[in-house]
């Protein structure tokens, strides 16, 4: 018996060390929580993605009185990106959380449902899907989705060719 390590890769920063075009990102997913529908949780959230071609996209969650109805913000821009653009990779998210009239200090990260369906972008394109998360005093940017989900269930794992 042998124990194994799976390792995380973060790298944490300050806005200011961001390039211009993440600052972009950034920016738009922070603008984007006045967008959110959160009447239940009071907790807005901006996701804002960039395609490979260049496209821009920005979302927020979307809350429903039957709670399981809503969706994430994550999952709102991405199925938004995807749908708008069947064969174009998605290239980085940005994610930003505002509740109590101020966003958070610490990031938040996507919940596994969310990361779940980034995978399923990120694997079907082959191409990695770089995940910047806003704090007020730290900003955390990942490589992959793959890091945030590891020991994942992906499309190799029905061991059936699905193109
Ligand atoms: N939420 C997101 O939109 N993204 C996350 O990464 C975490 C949670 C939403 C779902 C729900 O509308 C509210 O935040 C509280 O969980």
């Amino acid at each position: 018996m042998h124990q194994k390590i799976i390792e995380t890769k973060i790298t944490q920063c300050y806005y200011d060390e961001l390039s211009v075009e993440y600052k972009k990102l950034v920016d738009l997913s922070k603008k984007q929580v006045e967008k959110a529908y959160a009447p239940y949780s009071g907790f807005h959230v901006g996701a804002a993605v960039q395609l490979e071609n260049g496209e821009i996209f920005a979302a927020s969650n979307q809350e429903n009185s039957a709670y399981p109805s809503g969706l994430c913000a994550e999952r709102v821009a991405m199925f938004y990106a995807n749908a708008q653009y069947p064969d174009t990779p998605v290239k980085t998210l940005a994610i930003a959380a505002f509740t109590n009239g101020e966003f958070l200090k610490l990031p938040i990260s996507p919940c596994g449902g969310c990361r779940q369906v980034l995978l399923e972008s990120e694997t079907r394109f082959d191409k990695n899907i770089v995940i910047i998360l806003y704090g007020t005093e730290q900003i955390f940017i990942i490589d992959n989705v793959k890091q945030m989900l590891p020991l994942c269930f992906e499309k190799s794992s029905l061991q059936i060719k699905t193109e």
